[in-house]
């Protein structure tokens, strides 16, 4: 079974969560886009672990983890990821496969990255670490590729070609002193040495898995809102989130790919600039984010919350394919008297049931909500669908109503215990 894992909203839907508890029926899980920009939080046994560019099936003895083509590498975190790793007592070797394929994020990529949004009028609100430069530079033809990391010769060329270009506009544009060649060479040779047992064809491997019948996890990163296609453009992320992604990002087949399960929080937030329809004024706002406990895993800053927006998340149920959702958070509502869905904006008079592709619509369009009660939190819940408070209930099959996919996986709290499988 081939199952894509995919945010249906801005990002930090949980899906951190939801594939490591995947990964437990899985053999292989593979990150097919983004980069460090995301940060995916798995709780076990009371300890938090993060994780920004491995997939949090790592968790799991046995399990084969994948980074593929079409993800970005910062190879100095990925290496700080694996150290923190091996200090939790967690086995890599064998166990973790890089694609060759995969673009390298240079220290320009993340120079320029703050740069520009110093000097942009309209801050997307990036997480400085370099992705955009990177997937440009992927897209423009002079990326270089973790299989060059290993070949001391086509490094040097490309890297001196590169700089050749770089440095002049750095100088000239943004008055920055450029890059040395040297430094960066030994470093990222450095970086090859430390990484190359892991680096490999990952698309023959997942091929052949495929043909053996093992059942492989694809984890999308962000989510179908940050997509370079499909999101709030240009606030979005640089690579492709959504479910398509998973084939250019791995090498695997659309027709290959048995299912797509949507990952959506009960409510809504974003991180970083851009239009948010349903975003809470304050005092909730405040209110809510501590709930959530809604501050980024990456950089730490404070997540814009909303309502939950049904007209958003039925676009990336058919953007995604999705026919199963994971529902995330629930627990966050709790206690609140009364819930607002959005199920259309209207803006000059005429309601907007699908999601506008007009800006000016986008951003200055007023929700409209349906308002149902709220529930306290009802015991034993985590046991089971049957178990929770009826109005939390009622609020999940409103969801499924509105977005047309089934919801297999409610989540209570963020340990693996607080999960409901339905
Ligand atoms: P991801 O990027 O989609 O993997 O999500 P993040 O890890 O960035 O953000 C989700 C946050 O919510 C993490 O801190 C999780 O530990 C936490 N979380 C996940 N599910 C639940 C839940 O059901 N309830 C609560 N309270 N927290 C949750
Ligand atoms: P996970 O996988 C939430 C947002 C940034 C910014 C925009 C562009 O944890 O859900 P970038 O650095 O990618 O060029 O920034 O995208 N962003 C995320 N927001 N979760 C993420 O990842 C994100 N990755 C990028 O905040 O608005
Ligand atoms: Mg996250």
């Amino acid at each position: 079974m081939n199952t894509i894992v995919v945010g249906t909203q801005w990002g930090d839907e949980g899906k951190g969560k939801v594939i490591d508890i995947l990964s437990e029926k899985a053999d292989f899980i593979v990150r097919y886009q983004g980069g460090n920009n995301a940060g995916h939080t798995v709780v076990v046994d009371g300890k938090e672990y993060i994780f920004h560019l491995i997939p949090s099936g790592i968790l799991h003895k046995g399990k084969v983890c994948c980074i593929g083509n079409g993800v970005v590498v910062d190879p100095q975190v990925l290496l700080q990821e694996i150290k923190g790793l091996e200090k939790a007592g967690i086995r890599i070797d064998g166990r973790l496969k890089i694609s060759s394929l995969a673009h390298v994020i240079l220290p320009y990529h993340k120079i320029l990255d703050q740069l520009r949004e110093t000097k942009r009028a309209h801050k997307i609100g990036t997480t400085g670490r370099g992705i955009g430069p990177s997937y440009a530079d992927k897209t423009i033809r002079c990326g270089i590729r973790m299989a060059d990391l290993l070949n001391r010769r086509v490094l040097r060329e490309k890297l001196k070609d590169n700089l050749r270009e770089k440095n002049e506009i750095f100088k000239k544009v943004y008055a920055h002193p450029g890059f040395d060649f040297s430094r960066i060479y030994e470093e990222y040779l450095d970086y090859g040495r430390a990484l190359s047992r892991y680096i490999s064809n990952c698309a023959l491997l997942l091929n052949r898995a495929v043909a053996l019948k093992k059942d492989i996890l694809f984890e999308g990163a962000q989510g179908t809102f940050l997509d370079i296609d499909f999101g709030t453009y240009p606030f979005v992320t640089s690579s492709s989130a959504t479910a398509g992604g998973a084939c250019i990002g791995t090498g695997v087949s659309p027709v290959l790919m048995d299912k797509v399960i949507g990952v959506a929080k009960a409510y809504t937030t974003r991180v970083g600039e851009g239009p948010f329809p349903t975003e809470f004024l304050p005092p909730f706002a405040e209110m809510m984010r501590d709930r959530g406990n809604e501050f980024g895993a990456t950089t730490g800053r404070p997540r814009r919350c909303g309502w939950f927006d049904s007209v958003m998340a039925r676009y990336a149920v058919l953007i995604n394919g999705i026919k199963e959702l994971a529902i995330m958070k629930m627990d966050v509502l709790d206690g609140l008297k009364k819930i607002e869905i959005c199920v259309a904006y209207k803006y000059k008079g005429k309601k907007f049931r699908e999601f506008p592709d007009d800006w000016e619509v986008l951003t200055r369009a007023k929700p409209v909500y349906k308002s149902v009660p709220g529930w306290e939190k009802a015991p034993g819940r985590s046991q089971g669908f049957a178990r929770l408070h009826p109005n939390a209930k009622s609020y999940l099959r409103r969801l499924e109503d509105l977005l047309g996919a089934k919801i297999s996986m409610v989540s209570v709290g963020s340990s693996r215990a607080e999960t409901i499988i339905i």
